[in-house]
């Protein structure tokens, strides 16, 4: 049996969604419990699949994990001596396994974790978390698939420079660095929200961290860590999402628990489509009465515009009145997405990392694969305002981001359901 979603395109999506606590966040939390022994609480926890991917690999690495789904809070109790290796059949299912490395060194002295390879929106380089650790005193070798990381002695703070603002290296080398001897500069590292959520919630469990949100960040070391309660950062990539949704249906709603300072830049180009974005306490609304107008876009580390929302701005592209050119500048493959959006009719010519979409004022339901979460996304999007069913395939990699979206989608008036089909994947 294959799992899909069918999208019967054409109404407007008007009410509220509430949106949860960020993946790119929690996932990196969850990590970061393991460097104090004794019961760390989440809240706010997305009740999808890669939360659950992650709870069991720290099963594996020892602790006990209880993630209560209609309370969004997961408890995780971390023993004295924690196991030290992150095996290859959780690690390809969730290239975010990765975020242990650091901490994993940091409290064992030494972690083993399966390579993760590449996926489908590009190759996923490691290679600045690795040079991060090595000067901090670690030793790392690659060895039958896996990075084994060391340390004799507990590893020390120096000076890190990275070449790229890269999230992920950014996060493995703070939570290393936390109970490092002396202090650790990093500079050049990622500003991203969840990078300055993971700072508060580590600087709560007795870190000393400081230049949160700067381009760097200065780590005293402390000898320990005590387990905390944090609340997730809210997913702005969710709530860019419900904004993109708005738009591209020509509706109304309301996005709550979300906070536009920290999808700026989307929200202006939403603007400029002609959208009309008004700030609530407690997020911000997103209505559109016209066809959009195409918008440029070119994404860069924040605050630059997320690649995580390019295949949704893609979609809104596709029919958008006049022509727009999309940069990519993270991730080498992520525009093979565009393949399956001209599946539904769009008009998408790509060129390295540059793509030019002529906005039709028509797309026509087919059958689609989402070949990642965001590619997901972008093709249910698109799907919505096709004429007729768009069947969208792969539902895990949605998934995999976003928790209760067939359920909001269709409290927002969606044609949506999740089906299971006899059928094989739908032929080319
Ligand atoms: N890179 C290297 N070497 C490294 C590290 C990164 O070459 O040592 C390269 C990567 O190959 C990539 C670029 O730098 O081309 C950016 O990678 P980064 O490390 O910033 O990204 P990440 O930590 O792997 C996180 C999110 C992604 C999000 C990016 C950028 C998680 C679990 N993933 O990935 O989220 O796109 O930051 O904002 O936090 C998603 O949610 O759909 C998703 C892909």
């Amino acid at each position: 049996m294959v799992e899909l979603l069918k999208v019967v395109g054409g109404g407007r999506l008007v009410g509220e969604v509430h949106v949860t606590g960020a993946k790119n966040s929690v996932l990196k939390l969850m990590a970061a419990a393991l460097l104090a022994e004794g019961t760390t609480t989440l809240l706010d926890v997305p009740d999808i699949l890669d939360v659950e991917i992650m709870a069991e690999l720290l099963r594996r690495l020892g602790c006990e994990v209880s993630h209560n789904r209609i309370q969004s809070t997961v408890e995780i109790c971390v023993p004295a001596v924690l196991d030290h290796r992150a095996d290859y059949d959780l690690v390809r299912r969730m290239r975010a396994s990765i975020c242990v490395l650091g901490p994993l060194l940091a409290r064992c002295g030494a972690a083993e974790v399966a390579l993760p390879g590449g996926d489908n929106i590009g190759s996923r380089g490691l290679d600045m978390h690795v040079e991060g650790l090595i000067k901090l005193g670690a030793q790392a070798v690659n060895e039958h698939g896996y990075l084994i990381a060391s340390s004799k002695q507990r590893l020390r703070g120096d000076l890190v420079y990275l070449d790229f603002p890269s999230v992920g290296a950014t996060e493995t080398i703070l939570m290393a660095a936390v109970t490092a001897l002396g202090t650790t500069v990093i500079d050049n590292v990622a500003r991203e929200p969840e990078i300055i959520d993971i700072c508060i919630m580590l600087n709560a469990m007795g870190a000393q961290i400081s230049g949160l949100g700067t381009s760097t960040l200065t780590i005293d070391g402390v000898d320990a860590l005590q387990p905390v309660t944090h609340r997730t950062v809210p997913d702005r990539i969710v709530a860019g999402t419900w904004a993109v949704a708005a738009v591209i249906t020509q509706g109304d709603i309301t996005i709550r628990n979300a906070r536009a300072e920290h999808l700026q830049i989307a929200l202006d180009k939403l603007v400029t489509a002609g959208a009309v974005v008004s700030i609530l306490d407690d997020g911000f609304r997103v209505s559109m009465n016209q066809r959009p107008l195409a918008v440029d876009i070119v994404t860069l580390p924040y605050p630059g515009f997320p690649t995580d929302l390019q295949p949704q701005f893609i979609a809104l592209n596709a029919i958008a009145d006049g022509a727009a050119l999309v940069t990519e500048n993270l991730f080498e493959a992520r525009f093979r997405f565009v393949q399956e959006l001209a599946r539904l009719g769009a008009d998408v010519r790509t060129d390295g990392h540059h793509a030019l979409v002529r906005g039709h004022q028509k797309l026509s339901g087919a059958p689609v694969e989402a070949t990642d979460i965001r590619a997901g996304a972008g093709l249910v999007l698109a799907g919505l305002v096709a004429e007729g069913v768009t069947s969208v395939y792969g539902v895990s990699h949605i998934d995999r981001g976003y928790a209760g979206f067939v359920q909001d989608l269709q409290r927002l008036g969606a044609d949506i359901s999740r089906i299971e089909e006899d059928a094989l994947k739908p032929q080319g």
